[in-house]
């Protein structure tokens, strides 16, 4: 193994905390995030551009939940999940036919997938996890056909009273260990890396058009459509 990949994997497995109860909250969590109104965006701006036989990509798939929710409503499709982290890549065992893994570090992903080749990709609470998405973004643009659609949904910056409203921890009680409160406060950091409008500010320098992009959860969270110019 690479020790580059080493290092994402260290980095990911102190972000997630506990690996096997990571998987089971992105399980638990699944239909909060790709939920009614991400369904509607799916028909709406994915769905018309979809080949006969597509290719949906999946950035950080996790236990690969999307891939298979995907190939059940679109079996002609190939879904492939991109991921590094060897508890999820565990999860995502056992995917039926149609569905397939990549194992990669999405840092410098160089995928086996030919230029012009996918139809539509999602990154779903992913890229915040990553030190530079740049590489990701630049690949996608390779890979997706032109008038592909590229969905992002993430975490997105907010003020620290609003990530501490939604957190268990009471940051200003005395009583609260150090190490808690240095993880509480990492995580603020992972979670607040970019602003929606830095997102879309990549998108737009990697090839993309941005076609939508709204704040949600309070402005914490942030969901964006953008197409492959
Ligand atoms: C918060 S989980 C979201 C899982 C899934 N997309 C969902 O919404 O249910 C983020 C996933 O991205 C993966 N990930 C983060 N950084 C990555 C990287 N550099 N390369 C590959 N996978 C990565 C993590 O291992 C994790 O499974």
């Amino acid at each position: 193994m690479s020790h580059k990949l080493q290092q994402t994997q260290d980095m990911l497995a102190k972000h997630h905390r506990d690996g096997e109860a990571f998987v089971q909250l992105m399980k638990d969590t699944y239909t909060g995030r790709f939920n009614e109104d991400f369904w509607a965006l799916w028909n709406t701006h994915i769905v018309p551009i979809l080949s006969e036989s597509p290719v949906i990509l999946d950035l950080g798939t996790g236990p690969g939940t999307f891939l298979r929710d995907v190939h059940e409503r679109h079996p002609e499709a190939r879904a492939i999940g991109v991921e590094c982290a060897e508890y999820m890549l565990e999860a995502a065992s056992n995917l039926p036919e149609g569905c397939d893994i990549i194992t990669a570090d999405l840092h410098d992903p160089h995928l086996a997938l030919a230029d012009n080749s996918v139809d539509a990709v999602v990154a779903s609470v992913v890229l915040h996890e990553m030190h530079q998405p740049v590489r990701t973004l630049q690949e996608m643009q390779r890979c997706l056909k032109p008038g592909g659609i590229f969905y992002i949904m993430d975490w997105v910056r907010a003020p620290l009273a609003q990530y501490l409203a939604n957190s268990e921890l009471a940051a200003f009680d005395r009583q609260t260990p150090e190490n808690a409160l240095e993880d509480l406060f990492i995580h603020f950091i992972e979670h607040n890396r970019f602003s929606i409008d830095d997102l879309a500010f990549m998108l737009e320098n990697t090839g993309f058009c941005v076609l939508e992009k709204t704040l949600l959860k309070e402005g914490r969270m942030a969901r964006l459509v953008a197409e492959k110019k």
